[in-house]
């Protein structure tokens, strides 16, 4: 089904009945950590975390209701792993409510949207069936950095390449972008949750304590921060709250800034060597052209104080930060829209790199392949 398949029937119309029939258009970032979708007029932009409570499936035992009832109730965690959706079932049920929001309208939408570089056809595919069956009539994925250098406002249609790194939830992604192609690509499947993981774990090995998120996120803010500086080693305790294991009860601790710093450094040091070697893997051609346009970074990770700096160091490259970091792909899949609106067909010019994977398919995604 096209784009314009009523544009025909549209001619000559009233006005209002063919805007009444046109189908709504609609660009998706469905993030590890974060949802967003927005209208292709840019007017409604709904976001939310990539939260689903799990809901209970078929019929429990009798007698257990109430304790299954209060377990399904707790759970509450991401569809998505990595960047990619190992739950699609669950997936669609977080997309649906914000494509309704996004495109109240009784016909169903065409949907962009976007998935890691090195993301295989089968997740890719999986992507495509959450979303169709969010509501969506007709799916089309584009590269991720791709959409998130076009919001970052990057000329993608330049003959110089310009290089944009994306520090997400899940995954970090890299790619080169030169006359509206990728032309390297390359990514890991390590990114701010792992520096999270690694401070949670600290507190529960170390002091017994299940941060509360927002405290996770306090103590990762600031020890990125310290990690990337040139400061001498950073001393000192922090102070986080929490609940008790073993007490069950809210409780506060003191924890050390060298072993959070040391707990964070390995996975800052797995996102650097993706870098490094990436840019090693570069045509000479490339090199020159890279080292005079920089790097723009966005994401969650490039909110990090510090991220743009530890990049800067570690590349001998200038770093700049995406405006809107956080929306830079919501962004460029919304003025992606525009160019579908315009030209039919004009993504299948959007060639996939060949990024070889960075881990096996995620089981649940396997075991739903045909
Ligand atoms: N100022 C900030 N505001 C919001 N998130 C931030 C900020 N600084 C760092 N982050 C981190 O950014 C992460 C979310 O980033 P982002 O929204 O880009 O991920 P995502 O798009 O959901 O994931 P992915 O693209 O990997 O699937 C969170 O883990 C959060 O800790
Ligand atoms: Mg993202």
């Amino acid at each position: 089904m096209l784009l314009n398949d009523y544009d025909d029937i549209r001619e000559g119309m009233p006005a209002l009945l063919s805007q009444i029939l046109a189908r709504p258009a609609v660009a998706i970032d469905l993030g590890t950590a974060n949802t967003r979708v927005a209208s292709a007029d840019g007017l409604r932009l709904v976001e939310g975390p990539s939260l689903i409570r799990h809901v209970q499936q078929g019929r429990p035992e009798q007698g257990e209701d109430e304790y299954i009832s209060y377990i399904n109730n707790k759970l509450v965690s991401s569809p998505l792993r990595g960047g990619v959706i190992i739950d699609v079932r669950n997936a669609a049920n977080l997309i649906r409510p914000l494509l309704k929001k996004a495109a109240p309208s009784w016909r169903a939408p065409l949907v962009l949207s976007c998935a890691p570089t090195d993301s295989s056809d089968h997740e890719r595919r999986f992507l495509a069936e959450a979303i169709s069956r969010a509501g969506a009539r007709r799916v089309v994925i584009i590269p991720e950095v791709w959409a998130a250098a076009l919001g970052a406002g990057i000329n993608v249609d330049a003959g110089v390449a310009s290089l944009l790194i994306d520090i997400g939830e899940g995954v970090t992604d890299m790619a080169v972008i030169r006359e509206r192609r990728v032309v390297f690509a390359t990514a890991v499947r390590t990114a701010c949750a792992d520096l999270q993981r690694a401070v949670r774990n600290v507190a529960i090995i170390g002091h017994k304590i299940s941060l509360y998120p927002h405290e996770v996120q306090r103590l990762t803010q600031e020890v990125v921060g310290r990690a990337t500086s040139d400061d001498p080693p950073a001393e000192g305790k922090i102070k986080a709250v929490g609940m008790g294991i073993v007490s069950g009860r809210e409780m506060s601790v003191e924890v050390s800034r060298r072993e959070l710093i040391g707990a964070i450094e390995p996975v800052l040091g797995r996102i650097m060597l993706m870098i490094e070697v990436g840019l090693r893997r570069l045509s000479p051609e490339l090199t020159a052209e890279i080292s005079r346009s920089g790097i723009c970074l966005s994401g969650g990770g490039a909110c990090f104080q510090g991220m743009d700096r530890l990049v800067a160091r570690r590349t001998g490259l200038a770093v700049r930060l995406a405006p809107e970091p956080l929306n830079s792909v919501i962004n460029g899949v919304r003025s992606a829209l525009g160019q579908w609106r315009r030209q039919d067909g004009w993504w299948k010019n959007v060639v996939w790199p060949n990024v070889p994977q960075s881990r096996e398919v995620p089981e649940a995604v396997a075991r739903l392949a045909p």
